[in-house]
């Protein structure tokens, strides 16, 4: 035990010195230093403060009853007994915004087909379109009326009455672990994704059904660690010091796809309900509510964040989420559902063959967004 704890002494005081070296260095080069490589050097050595020290949850805990009154709003679309009597393994929400029905539609055709999965894989997931109401008020009655009618129809959406937009996306982040630990605390596991995200739902179901029974403090997707906030006012991501003092985020899953276990989905609520949930960057949010609450993500190197998958049968068959597919959902569905996704990667040649593909789509020297080279070995 002592010396176990002496090493983790001395790491840190490496760690400290390594980084006081660096601060040193950078002061002295700070003019030709990339003010942008830098910021992501400080928060990364702050991030190591930010995931040890209490503070904050010391600033942003709020009594409960403060803390509900930021997000107590009614719900217009409920669907309470979705879950019930079933055993479900798979909760999916997918972030929409009220004018999106076509993609809400081609996502129903393919990927977020519940029938596909029962059939192909013997498993129940439930996907779920999660949506404010929209914020235009000329046309809020009749985009009110259309999605009436499109639940009648389908049965697959749940709506809260607050503005859908961009800086209500904390709200809507509430609104799914609400929702899920009323009416839904029989899932395994729950997931959310953006509604241009293409989830390869086969190959998900199947690593979920593989994993251990009672998995617990399961949080998986493409892994943000030492994120600084944006302090440049014309970002899309801009976020006031009042809103949040430190230069770094804990570590969080980007919001566009990820899962968690049914256990993490009842404590990140938990932590929900206590903190001041100003702060509208929902994915950050949810890392904040997470540190709360003492769990941390893990990558999986197959989600792919904000970046695309490249298109070919020898990633479709590892591939889990890739980002920015709306026109071509139908045609990536058909390719990577494909039998002859599987027989081609089959075999010593197939798995050699693949082996060199990926390296070739993955590896590239310049920066590609999509899911990293070490991908390409495992
Ligand atoms: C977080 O803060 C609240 C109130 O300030 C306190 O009751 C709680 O114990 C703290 N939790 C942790 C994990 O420090
Ligand atoms: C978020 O929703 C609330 C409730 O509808 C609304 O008052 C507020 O203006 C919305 N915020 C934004 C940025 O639209
Ligand atoms: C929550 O934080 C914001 C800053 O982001 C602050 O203006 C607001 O007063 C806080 N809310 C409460 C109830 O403390």
């Amino acid at each position: 035990m002592i010396t176990v704890h002496r090493r983790g002494r001395k790491r840190q005081f490496l760690q400290l010195i390594f980084t006081c070296f660096f601060f040193s260095l950078a002061l002295i080069y700070w003019e030709q230093l990339d003010a942008n490589v830098l910021s992501h050097v400080k928060s990364y050595s702050y991030r190591y403060l930010v995931n040890r020290y209490s503070f904050l949850n010391d600033t942003l805990t709020l009594d409960k009853e403060t803390a509900a009154n930021l997000h107590s709003f009614p719900y217009l679309i409920t669907h309470a007994n979705k879950c019930q009597d079933q055993a479900v393994l798979l909760l999916l929400f997918v972030k929409t915004a009220p004018e999106n029905r076509q993609r809400r539609d081609a996502i129903r055709q393919t990927w977020g087909n519940e029938h596909y999965i029962k059939s192909e894989l013997k498993a129940t997931i439930k996907v779920i379109f999660v949506l404010g109401v929209h914020k235009d008020l000329s046309q809020r009655d009749l985009v009110q009326s259309r999605i009436l009618m499109e639940d009648q129809q389908h049965s697959d959406l749940i709506q809260q009455d607050f503005y859908d937009d961009f800086h209500n996306l904390t709200l809507k982040l509430i609104f799914q672990f609400k929702w899920a630990n009323t009416f839904c605390l029989n899932a395994k596991f729950v997931m959310s994704s953006d509604d241009d995200v293409f989830v390869h739902t086969p190959n998900l179901v199947n690593y979920l059904l593989q994993l251990d029974k009672g998995i617990n403090n399961f949080w998986i997707g493409r892994v943000h660690r030492g994120a600084p906030p944006i302090r440049n006012k014309e970002s899309k991501y801009y976020v006031s010091y009042e809103m949040y003092q430190w230069p770094a985020y804990p570590d969080y899953t980007a919001g566009a796809a990820y899962v968690v276990s049914q256990d993490v989905a009842v404590k990140v609520y938990e932590a929900l309900m206590t903190l001041n949930s100003s702060l509208y960057i929902d994915d950050v949010f949810m890392g904040l509510c997470a540190k709360k609450m003492g769990v941390a993500p893990q990558p999986h190197i197959y989600f792919a964040g904000e970046g695309k998958t490249p298109y070919h049968p020898c990633i479709y068959n590892e591939m889990m989420t890739s980002h920015g597919h709306v026109k071509d959902i139908h045609h990536l569905w058909r390719e990577a559902t494909h039998a002859k996704v599987t027989s081609l990667v089959s075999g010593f040649w197939g798995q050699l063959y693949c082996r060199v593909v990926k390296v070739f789509l993955l590896c590239k020297p310049y920066f590609v967004d999509t899911y990293p080279c070490i991908a390409a070995f495992s």
